[in-house]
């Protein structure tokens, strides 16, 4: 994993040429290029400073928000958003003001051709804003900003799935942002051309994914290295070599979208489900050339970059606490990046000196004009309108609202071409200065080289004219042999064909694969012999097998070696099999595909065919390898949730097999599903943990989803830099190999539970409570007792006065001591020493709350612990006898593994071990059921109480006894009283005596009358 920290450029080590860098709190930045993501030319005109414009658009609820019955929380009117907190209905929500408010939650139809649009007849039809509302607001303005020469930058923020895309790109005929704005532009072009002027456009595309740039519309640019961001003293920051693409036609951007798209899914599919953390840029340059009165040629030159962020929610917080190789991972590291940016630009705003951290990442060092310099800003704040997503729509909400603070100076960039050329003479001038000079480090000199053959490109590029460029890049086009959408289109009209399913849905059917008729071997890259290659750990050399009939109708499908992998409908297959329209096919762990024939479709026109959706296939899938998935129908909230949350890692946790499989790594990763209640919280939702075993060493540990996504992404890279021979995969250090988990940090073993109930009636409870591991199974027993006592510690047992009561509200208002002993555990794992016990208590009281460790106790499966702790629930209200009636303390039990050395294995491989295991498996762990445990508290407590009233059932039987045997009508109700409150044994006796001595000569007993008083129960 050598390389895996690499990957992320360290920011330090830019180039220095400018001596100390660019002035990060400057407000502007002049650059003379047509490099797309850069700044405009100088101008006089020093530009009015102007806020960054901020949109906010709700859109209607999906799916997934309608199946969990979710309720609306945002409102929007007159300019303003309100959002409320669904924990607390009563308060008002809180208020935001944003430039433009999109109402597109209700109030909406769809057309039959498949648009959004206003539709009168709902009480919201006047406020639902359609994607061509949204265009005529920002789109046009761009467009207007582009005429006039200034540059102009639209980012999308939001959580996954809030509608980033729909805006900027769209989905089918509810296009986005940026093909309206290209297909308007080059009608308005259509409208002028014939003049003076001549138009000039270009495209470029990029993807930001783990902070590698890759160039979306050159899919063999070094793919793991990604591109080299170069920064320039003037001109900012660029990616070098960006392949910038002149265009003529919407049609030619739109094909050049669709291949930029269709470079994203690939690399999404071999990355794995962590598609939607990648950020795109779509960079658009338009150039006016028209000469002056003087006969000079001017440039007017605008630079549009739309940027579609990946999902911005937060780990949670539960999440990769301290792992120590999420450094390399940077994910989310462009995200946090733009945060800060934004945060230091807002108080800078405000007056505040701050220095900006552009170069924390690869995104802000893009947008650093788009941010704090010379552009016209909007950005699209997208959020879901479900009570579901409160936390994540109120943080996007609170960064928009940041953000607007923020201001930028765009100017108008015209200038003289030859002026451009000249300031590039100048500059290289100076740097080949610099290169001959021999001054400052070997590094230095490289970047001086490299920057001066750019240079020296990049005037090249200027003095051909735009139609030779133009023409060159049709000629490379055209020899490339990609089709454009329109040939796919018609292709997959006509013949059988794959096409492949993401987990974004923008990604869907990007790749296509026709089937026409014969023999199609599927494999990956290495097997030079794959018709159709798809890559990954769990793709092998030759995989697949498709034949095709002449008539297109009679396509199977098989294996093309034992081992591979193949799953239709979910399923496995095994011999070969005939594929029907819309069958889902996954080749190893992430290929995901869908078959469709359309003449199979044609052939049976009355045959239904449910919606494929990457979840439903995943769901399948899922469901097949035996975690019970429901499609639809009542399913409770927090299990809807843990099934998505399964969905979107076992991929993942498939291909970390066949990683670890294909490295040798002795690794088995597992989803598990762990019950809330197993935490103690039966309200929140089931949580999904990946237990990781080590067949070499029998240690085994529980990761929670997100590290083990973040691991899952270097396993990724060490994989390809061992395939790629870039690394031998013996140099990888323990600490760089992320199969590797420390050993000396304790894990948890398992959770017992101490019910509080006998507390409320001072019943002593000494008892066996079972150990359960996180998913579910037992991990040994831990012996407890509660026993109530008095504030020093007393113990008060059933004779003591205080010690009865038959109503628990007697409680409410008082404090309740009691002393929790854990003594000893038994039949621990032998693989844990350095065992102890923790747990929390933290009710009521602030000053009562504490969290406590017993002693470690190492090298027996069976550790004593005596541990003796004094609690008190102070001044009892209803919320905290509610706790003691039903509540529990959860006593986690932590401890050390212990490597050993596993002699079952004889010489296996992980390949033997994996598949021995499966068979091993059996049933798929239990869930834990709390509820067992529960009821034998419960059973305890009920025996004891009962065993107190039929005692003084006994009592009162014997007064009746002994009060027929002298001739008595009545008793005095003293008697009955004193009995039935007595606390104890004691007491009943005493009541019993008198009653048999002097109840029949004076009625009542002297201390009749104290005693009662002392029946109310609780101490002190
Ligand atoms: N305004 C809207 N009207 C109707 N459907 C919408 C709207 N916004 C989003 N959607 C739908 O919601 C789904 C998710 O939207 P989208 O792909 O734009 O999310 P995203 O924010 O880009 O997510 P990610 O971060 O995963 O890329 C899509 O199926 C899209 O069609
Ligand atoms: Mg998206």
């Amino acid at each position: 994993m050598a390389k895996g920290g690499k990957k992320s450029r360290s920011p330090s080590k830019k180039p220095k040429q400018n001596g100390g860098g660019v002035d990060e709190t400057a407000k502007k930045t002049t650059v003379s290029s047509s490099k797309p993501l850069t700044n405009g030319t100088t101008h006089s005109d020093s530009g009015a400073e102007e806020n960054l414009k901020v949109a906010v658009r709700v859109r209607s609820f999906n799916k997934r928000e309608l199946d969990m019955n979710a309720k609306p929380i945002i409102e929007m009117s007159a300019g303003q958003t309100v959002i409320r907190n669904p924990a607390e209905p009563a308060e008002d929500g809180k208020k935001f003001a944003f430039d433009y408010s999109y109402w597109s939650f209700d109030g909406g139809k769809q057309r039959s051709d498949g648009f959004w649009e206003p539709d009168l007849a709902q009480p919201n039809g006047k406020k639902y804003c359609d994607q061509n509302k949204v265009f005529e607001d920002l789109g046009k303005g761009m467009l207007g900003n582009a005429w006039e020469g200034y540059n102009s930058t639209l980012f999308a923020y939001g959580q996954t799935g809030s509608g980033k895309s729909y805006s900027v790109v769209g989905y089918g005929p509810n296009k986005g942002i940026v093909p309206m704005f290209c297909e308007q532009l080059f009608a308005e072009i259509d409208t002028k051309k014939g003049g003076d002027t001549a138009y000039e456009v270009t495209f470029s595309m990029l993807e930001i994914y783990n902070e590698i740039v890759r160039d979306l519309l050159n899919p063999n640019s070094d793919k793991k290295k990604g591109l080299r961001i170069r920064q320039h003293p003037k001109k900012g920051f660029w990616p070098e070599q960006l392949a910038v693409v002149p265009v003529d036609s919407y049609q030619a951007i739109s094909n050049k979208m669709d291949q930029g798209a269709t470079t994203r899914t690939i690399a999404a599919t071999n990355m794995n489900a962590t598609s939607s953390r990648a950020h795109t840029i779509v960079c658009i340059t338009f150039i006016q050339k028209s000469k002056n009165s003087a006969g000079q040629e001017l440039a007017k030159s605008s630079v549009v970059n739309l940027v579609d962020l990946a999902g911005s929610e937060r780990v949670s917080s539960t999440g990769a606490t301290g792992d120590r190789l999420k450094e390399g991972a940077a994910i989310n590291q462009s995200l946090s990046a733009l945060g800060n940016v934004i945060s230091a630009l807002a108080d800078q705003s405000n007056g505040k000196k701050v220095k900006v951290p552009y170069r924390d990442s690869v995104l802000t060092q893009l947008l650093m004009n788009a941010l704090g310099g010379n552009s016209k800003t909007i950005m699209i704040a997208a959020i879901s309108p479900a009570d579901i997503n409160y936390e994540e729509s109120l943080s996007t909400l609170r960064y928009a609202d940041r953000a607007k603070q923020i201001k930028t100076r765009a100017i108008i960039n015209e200038d003289p071409t030859e002026k451009m050329i000249r300031e590039l003479q100048d500059e290289n001038a100076r740097l080949k200065k610099m290169v001959q000079g021999g001054g400052g480090s070997i590094e230095d000199h490289e970047d001086y080289k490299k920057e001066l053959e750019e240079n020296e490109r990049e005037m090249e590029e200027m003095r051909k004219s735009f139609e030779e460029k133009l023409l060159l890049a049709q000629a490379e086009s055209a020899a490339s042999g990609v089709k454009t959408s329109a040939e796919v289109a018609k292709q997959r009209a006509k013949y059988p064909h794959l096409y492949n399913l993401n987990i974004d849905p923008q990604l869907n059917a990007m790749v296509v694969h026709i089937i026409k008729s014969g023999k199609y071997r599927i494999g990956n890259a290495k097997g030079s012999k794959s018709d159709i290659v798809l890559s990954g750990p769990s793709m092998l050399e030759q995989h697949a097998i498709i034949v095709s009939a002449k008539d297109h109708l009679a396509v199977t499908l098989e294996k093309a070696t034992e081992q591979a992998r193949v799953l239709v409908n979910g399923k496995p297959i095994t011999g070969q099999m005939q594929l029907r329209h819309n069958d889902r096919i996954l080749f190893g762990t992430s290929q995901l595909y869908v078959y469709a024939n359309p003449l199979e479709q044609k052939k049976n026109p009355t045959a239904k065919y449910p919606t494929v959706t990457y979840e439903m296939a995943q769901g399948e899938i899922a469901e097949a390898s035996g975690f019970k998935i429901s499609q639809g129908g009542e399913l409770a909230q927090s299990d809807r949730a843990a099934q998505e949350k399964l969905i979107q890692v076992m991929p993942a946790v498939e291909d970390a097999n066949s990683i670890s499989e294909k490295l040798d790594k002795m690794m088995k990763f597992e989803a598990i599903l762990v019950s809330p209640q197993l935490f103690g919280k039966p309200d929140s939702e089931w949580e999904v943990l990946i237990r990781v075993r080590n067949f070499a060493n029998g240690l085994q540990y529980n990761w929670t989803t997100e590290k083990f996504m973040e691991r899952y992404a270097q396993m990724r890279g060490l994989y390809e830099d061992v395939e790629d021979g870039d690394i031998k995969l013996s140099d990888v250090t323990a600490d760089k190999d992320p199969f590797v988990e420390p050993t000396k940090d304790p894990t948890l073993i398992g959770v017992a539970s101490a019910y509080l109930k006998s507390l409320a009636y001072f019943m002593p409870m000494k008892t066996q409570t079972a150990i359960k591991d996180l998913s579910g199974q037992d991990a040994g027993v831990l012996n407890i007792s509660l026993t109530n006592c008095d504030a020093a510690g007393n113990t008060l047992d059933e004779n003591s006065s205080a010690a009865w009561v038959d109503s628990t509200k007697a409680l409410i208002g008082k404090d309740l001591y009691f002393r929790f002993l854990i003594s000893r555990a038994y039949g621990i794992p032998a693989r844990f020493t350095d065992i102890y016990c923790a747990f929390n208590f933290k009710f009521g009281d602030e000053k009562e709350k504490r969290s406590i460790k017993t002693k470690k106790v190492s090298g027996t499966s069976n550790p004593v612990f005596e541990h003796n702790e004094t609690l008190c629930f102070k001044n009892i209200d209803a919320a905290t006898l509610s706790v003691i009636e039903n509540g529990r303390i959860l006593v986690e039990l932590w401890g050390v593994q212990v490597p050993t050395s596993r002699d079952d294995r004889d010489n296996r491989d992980t390949r033997a071990m994996l598949a021995a295991d499966a068979m091993n498996k059996g049933v798929l762990p239990q869930m834990m059921n709390s509820s067992d445990s529960k009821s034998s508290f419960e059973v305890d407590v009920l025996r004891q109480r009962q065993a107190k009233i039929e005692a003084k059932l006994q009592y009162m039987r014997e007064i009746c006894t002994v009060g027929e045997a002298r001739g008595m009508d009545t008793v005095p109700l003293s008697y009955i009283k004193g009995i039935l409150d007595a606390p104890g044994v004691d007491t009943l006796d005493k009541w019993a005596k008198m009653f048999e001595y002097k109840g029949i000569h004076d009625g009542r007993p002297a201390s009749a009358n104290r005693i009662n008083k002392s029946t109310t129960c609780v101490i002190s």
